[in-house]
């Protein structure tokens, strides 16, 4: 969507797949402080988003939907002034529906009213999910909030959340800056590797002002181990979010994929993508139930035969290979996954 917003993914916070419904304002304020002492902020990570269960059951007797009075006593306004204080953004949630999934008002058939309720309060982006959709086609269902949001005149990020059931690959890029391609994510192996596939087959379809939206990061919630979070997190760096040296997101925005697969059901696997100062983010990824070797060669990196590259690991933080010539090996474990990024080493490669 070209309203100037998403130049880059999204990156921050949003409390479902950890809180779900367990809310309130507290929360929230304690988040965008979190980010902010933590260093996630300087990093990029400046979305503070509150998803369902915000509202109240009901909407008042004008029709506006109202925080809830229980979690929300101070109201989204306040929170957002807070959230800006700290150079911060917040986002908000809706539905395209009559409800949202834990049955609060949805916006259908009130999107200018809500859109200019949003705006009123600062928020600068929307979750718009998918609930109670009354059978209507999300291509119908969608435009309508990007119309009204755009009518606010303010800039607010629109984040489609329709679990890709209708392809939004195929449509969503002039609609919204995301859009999810998979039905909700849970905190487990299975999970995960399953939407990095299906998320995959959309690659080429994300880029600046509009990206694939594999659902958010589970690290930390307890129910993959060390190496298989550290696997989700570079699979959605290096698929979604392009932000592979994790200092900056990349400008290129290329969303990288799967390049080769070996082994038992292709559980070897070479995920890759170029990145800004033609570099490549290259990933070797054992997704095998015992420890492999695996090698991405040029051919299979789209790297001209012969060109020099240096190698540099992302998680141990150092230059590993001067000088690789063909391919790059290495020992990985089962679930785990090695990350690096090749520099062009003497003239510049060109990848396909
Ligand atoms: C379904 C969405 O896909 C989730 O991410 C979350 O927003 C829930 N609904 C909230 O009810």
């Amino acid at each position: 969507l070209t309203n100037g917003l998403a130049l880059t993914p999204q990156m921050g916070w949003n409390s479902w797949n950890f809180f779900a419904c367990n809310i309130n304002e507290t929360v929230i304020k304690e988040t965008a402080d979190a980010l902010i002492s933590t260093g996630l902020a300087e990093l990029g990570y400046d979305y503070v988003n509150i998803d369902d269960c915000w509202s109240s059951v009901t909407r008042n007797l004008k029709g506006d939907l109202v925080p809830d009075r229980k979690t929300f006593p101070s109201g989204i306004k306040a929170l957002a002034d807070y959230v800006h204080g700290k150079g911060l953004k917040l986002g908000i949630y809706s539905d395209a529906g009559v409800f949202t999934c834990q049955v609060r008002p949805g916006s259908i058939f009130h999107e200018h009213d809500d859109a200019d309720l949003f705006a009123s309060w600062g928020v600068d982006y929307l979750k718009y999910d998918n609930c109670y959709n009354l059978g209507i086609p999300p291509k119908k269902r969608y435009p309508p909030m990007r119309d009204a949001l755009n009518e606010t005149g303010h800039k607010i990020f629109y984040s489609i959340c329709e679990w890709g059931v209708d392809d939004p690959a195929l449509w969503a890029g002039k609609v919204g800056n995301s859009w999810r391609t998979t039905d909700d994510i849970n905190d487990t192996w299975a999970s995960m590797t399953t939407i990095a596939d299906l998320n995959d087959k959309w690659a080429s379809y994300a880029g600046p002002g509009g990206w694939n939206d594999p659902d958010m990061l589970e690290v930390g919630n307890g129910g993959m181990t060390y190496q298989e979070y550290r696997a989700h997190f570079s699979i959605w760096a290096l698929a979604k979010l392009a932000v592979v040296d994790l200092r900056t997101t990349d400008s290129l925005g290329v969303q990288g994929r799967k390049v080769q697969v070996s082994g038992i059901d292709g559980c070897s696997q070479v995920w890759a993508g170029p990145l800004s100062g033609n570099r490549l983010a290259v990933a070797l990824w054992n997704r095998c139930s015992k420890a492999a070797n695996i090698t991405a060669s040029w051919e299979a990196l789209g790297l001209e035969s012969g060109i020099h590259v240096s190698v540099r690991d992302l998680w141990q933080h150092k230059v590993t290979n001067g000088d690789a010539v063909s391919s790059i090996s290495a020992q990985v474990d089962s679930h785990a996954l090695q990350l690096y990024i090749l520099s062009p080493s003497t003239a510049s490669y060109s990848v396909q």
